[in-house]
């Protein structure tokens, strides 16, 4: 017991966090809404440089590390770790992914590879990592990275569809073994998030990414949502600040879909 339950059960004081994917986006933001909300967080990326910025821009709750999550070694190195240093895992949000497009018919194998090893390959070594110390160690909070595209048939994003689909049953599995032991796993899946991942079709010459072209394209985008919204970083970060918090202490094994209404799945 902390005393966060008592006072703000929303609140993460004295909670220990890894965050994968901090470098950027939907990671960077989860990274600095669970600092604010009181946790030390472990930044990791396999950006070294981005994973600095994010922890440097947080201050002395955060640190950086420079980890690529397909490597199962220095995974569970990471997390062993932080939980040695700190004295406890309390958290884990596993959002580090990539995308790659192409039909069906024509994706290289490498491609499949490629997004299968980090999505969901990079999500199950760091379940398993840390849901051996949360259930030797008083429990605690996984959530891992879905996506909207779980939730219809896009064409051209069958290999992060299926990635993301296994991601799900990951969560679902995990949340059945380890609740006993105090363990809680989630998942997010959000909708259309304007992030780097969402911005590379509208990049300039210079890396930036080209405003204007992307809120046009939005416009078709923004219809499918009841809410008319496309998500920000934090829409998703909030999401993952309840689900690892104690507000959330019931709540196992489901699938959060911040998504601004486009998919209402029962
Ligand atoms: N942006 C969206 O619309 C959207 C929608 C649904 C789901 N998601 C998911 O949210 C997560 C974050 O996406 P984002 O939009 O913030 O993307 P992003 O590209 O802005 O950030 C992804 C981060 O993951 C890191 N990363 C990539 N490969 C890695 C590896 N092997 N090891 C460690 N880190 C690695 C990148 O360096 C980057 O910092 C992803 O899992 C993505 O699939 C995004």
């Amino acid at each position: 017991m902390t005393g966060n339950e008592l006072t703000d059960p929303f609140g993460l004081n004295e909670r220990v966090a890894v965050v994968t994917g901090a470098g950027s986006g939907i990671g960077r933001s989860t990274a600095r809404v669970l600092a604010a909300a009181g946790a030390f967080v472990v930044c990791a990326d396999v950006n070294a440089a981005a994973a600095t910025a994010t922890a440097e821009g947080i201050g002395k709750t955060a640190v950086a590390a420079a980890l690529d999550v397909t490597d199962r070694a220095a995974v569970f190195a990471l997390i062993e770790n932080t939980a040695a240093e700190q004295g406890r895992l309390d958290i884990l949000c596993n959002i580090a992914g990539i995308i790659r497009t192409g039909k069906v018919v024509d994706v290289p194998e490498e491609d499949l590879d490629a997004v299968l090893d980090v999505n969901f390959k990079g999500t199950f070594h760091a379940c398993q990592a840390a849901a051996r110390i949360m259930s030797a160690g008083g429990g605690g909070s996984i959530v891992n990275t879905a996506s909207g595209a779980v939730d219809t048939a896009q064409p051209e994003i069958m290999s992060y569809s299926v990635s993301k689909a296994a991601v799900v049953q990951l969560t679902h599995n995990l949340a059945a073994e380890v609740g006993r032991y105090g363990v809680r796993v989630n998942a997010v899946a959000p909708g259309l998030v304007r992030t780097a991942m969402t911005g590379r079709h509208y990049l300039l010459p210079d890396g930036s990414i080209d405003e204007a072209a992307r809120a046009a394209a939005e416009k078709p985008l923004r219809r499918m949502s009841p809410l008319g919204m496309i998500g920000e970083p934090e829409d998703i970060a909030y999401a993952v600040r309840y689900l690892v918090s104690d507000a959330a202490r019931f709540v196992t094994g489901q699938i959060l879909r911040p998504n601004g209404g486009v998919a209402m799945p029962w």
